[in-house]
């Protein structure tokens, strides 16, 4: 196979850098496993953490250079797992991809066959990039909540971070899945948006305000520290156990 087009940062320095490098399967870092699948890739989506990566904003690549692209979805080009095979619709997202091992964000990528999973019947190779990884992690926190006996009966969840990538996702899914909302963002005039999304009702809190917002049933989180840290003293206490998951890998969905 001749060369083909790959966005990559490097590292100078303290410093990193992204580029579209031309680059062959060889220069590919697929880790140590024995089966790997190369993917004609068709879709990547553009993620938060990429934007950190690309710009070097955040610490996210432990390896350089490497391919930018926490997920993609294409069609197997080759593969030395049984369970693919040339020419079957695929996706993958995280396990590493865009951070340790080569990314989404070329037109080839070769990754470990555990990371790869078959692209759902329902879904097409752009709507699996469209939802991507951030519509994945609304989608794994929803169905946490509802392991974990969450039901709508129980009152309206919160959402922070309502206008971000998960937090819109998220709203969204609820909504289908029969619950009410309340979305919370930091933006003033953005509720017809959250409307439109899902959201029962929207909440204007900046970095204080947020004390006087009213109680919900649960909250998805979207935020960390002391927003976080907010939302988990107004969430109501279920009397049942919360269910252990462990660690949920990304393909388990
Ligand atoms: N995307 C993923 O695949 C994924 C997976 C796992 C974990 N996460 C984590 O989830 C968080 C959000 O990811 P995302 O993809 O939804 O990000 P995003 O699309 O950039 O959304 C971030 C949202 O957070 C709110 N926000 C609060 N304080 C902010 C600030 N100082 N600057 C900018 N935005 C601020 C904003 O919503 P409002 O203005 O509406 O409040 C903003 O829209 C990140 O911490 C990320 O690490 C994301």
């Amino acid at each position: 196979m001749t060369s083909f087009k790959a966005l990559r940062i490097h590292q100078a320095g303290k410093s990193t850098s992204a580029r579209f490098d031309r680059i062959t399967l060889d220069d590919l870092h697929a880790g140590d496993s024995q089966n790997t699948v190369t993917i004609r890739v068709a879709y990547s989506g553009l993620n938060y953490k990429d934007a950190l990566a690309v710009t070097g904003k955040g610490r996210i690549m432990r390896r350089f250079p490497c391919v930018a692209g926490i997920d993609l979805s294409g069609v197997v080009e080759s593969s030395d797992s049984p369970a693919f095979k040339p020419g079957d619709p695929v996706l993958v997202t995280g396990c590493y991809i865009g951070e340790v091992l080569d990314g989404g964000l070329a037109e080839f990528a070769r990754v470990p066959a555990e990371a790869v999973v078959p692209l759902p019947e329902n879904l097409s190779l752009f709507e699996a990039m469209a939802f991507g990884t951030a519509g994945f992690t609304a989608a794994l926190a929803l169905r946490r909540m509802l392991d974990n006996h969450q039901s709508p009966e129980l009152g309206p969840i919160a959402v922070t971070g309502a206008t971000g990538g998960v937090g819109g996702i998220a709203l969204g899914l609820l909504k289908r899945a029969g619950f009410s909302t309340a979305a919370i963002t930091g933006k003033k005039h953005q509720a017809e948006y959250l409307q439109q999304l899902g959201a029962d009702q929207s909440e204007h809190a900046d970095r204080d305000a947020r004390h006087r917002t009213r109680r919900g049933a649960a909250h998805m989180r979207r935020a960390g520290g002391r927003k976080r840290a907010w939302a988990q003293r107004r969430t109501h206490r279920q009397p049942v156990r919360p269910k252990s998951w462990g660690t949920s890998p990304c393909r388990s969905m």
